[in-house]
């Protein structure tokens, strides 16, 4: 492992297989250290800047209360409330953010944006979901995963549905890069990027792992051990609804569908936040319209014992401890 300090966290490829299992075993340590009221403040006295273009409660609320656990002050800034991009260049501002703040986490539309920043603030970056990577989110996926399997090389981790978006993205380079059988199944249309697949294919070589694309549900999920979905229109693709139910219903993951894995022991994961229930979501004028009761997972799964997406909500916090403290915290 080379060393963490000062590096920025922009996709799963920053970092070898051996940094990212790091990472997630140091996230388990904090987690188990929180548990006992060990105090871990690596990062007393830092100054944090939270970055937010998007919408978010995990992503926002992880990084509040690790910055908080880790001794180091947050500061929340949202879309309209600094000049990123607008009356500034990204430039500029990157390079004031870095005369100010320690680390800077960035949620937003283009990734070239994330980029900048960590090309010219001085301070480590992390990505907290662009349109094309959420690694973060990864992170906390796979210690869900070795929490339940105690393993990640190996495991079949299959993600049905919208295989173009930016958590599909990550979750295939990063089962690559650790190791694992991962698939993507989802509509021709909405396959992966050349070039991602590509790089999964790269990685998977390096780690002994395997990539699949296919759009045939039952070889796609035969002998899961997860079953992970998103939903089928991210933020900022609001318009595409009626398209994607169209072509995204044949992949709804339903007790079916975990039933056709042929594994009892099958967990199903959702990055969160997930249409289940018509009744208490949001866009209940699209469900109603289309006759739907719920969107890429029935209730019943979401609800069910193969259900683990309140651990991974969890984990998103001590996995982005883990990364702030790797990068910020002299460590390593
Ligand atoms: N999973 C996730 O990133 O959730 P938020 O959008 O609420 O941060
Ligand atoms: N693909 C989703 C993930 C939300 C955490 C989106 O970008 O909206």
């Amino acid at each position: 492992i080379s060393k963490f300090n000062g590096r920025s966290f922009l996709a799963e490829k920053d970092f070898s297989k051996e940094e990212f299992m790091y990472l997630i075993d140091l996230a388990f340590q904090l987690k188990d250290e929180k548990k006992h009221g060990i105090p871990h403040r690596y990062l007393e006295g830092k100054n944090i800047a939270l970055l937010f273009e998007k919408p978010s409660t995990r992503t926002r609320c992880a990084f509040t209360v690790a910055c908080t656990d880790l001794g180091a002050h947050p500061e929340y800034l949202g879309k309209d409330d600094i000049q990123l991009g607008k009356k500034e260049s990204i430039e500029d501002t990157a390079k004031v953010l870095g005369r100010m703040f320690d680390g800077i986490e960035f949620r937003g539309f283009e990734h070239k944006k994330v980029e900048m920043l960590a090309e010219h603030s001085g301070v480590p970056v992390w990505n907290g979901l662009t349109d094309l990577w959420h690694p973060t989110q990864t992170l906390a996926d796979f210690l869900t995963v070795k929490e339940n399997f105690g393993r990640l090389e190996g495991i079949t981790f299959v993600y049905v549905g919208d295989g173009r978006n930016n958590v599909a993205n990550s979750l295939l380079v990063g089962g690559a890069l650790v190791g694992m059988d991962v698939r993507i199944c989802s509509p021709e249309s909405l396959f992966p990027a050349a070039e991602i697949v590509e790089l999964a294919q790269e990685l998977a070589k390096q780690s002994g792992g395997r990539v699949t694309i296919t759009s045939n549900v039952d070889e796609g999920v035969a002998g899961a051990d997860v079953i992970y979905t998103d939903v089928w229109v991210s933020m900022g693709e609001e318009d595409k609804f009626e398209e994607r139910i169209e072509l995204l219903s044949p992949y709804h993951v339903k007790m079916e569908m975990l039933e056709k894995t042929g594994n009892e022991n099958v967990i199903f994961l959702h990055c969160l936040p997930a249409f289940h229930d018509r009744e208490t979501s949001y866009g209940k004028d699209i469900y109603t319209k289309h006759g739907l009761a719920e969107m890429e997972v029935t209730d019943e799964v979401f609800r069910s014992k193969h259900s683990k997406v309140f651990d991974q909500a969890e984990n998103r916090m001590h996995t982005i401890k883990a990364v702030m403290a790797a990068t910020l915290g002299n460590l390593v």
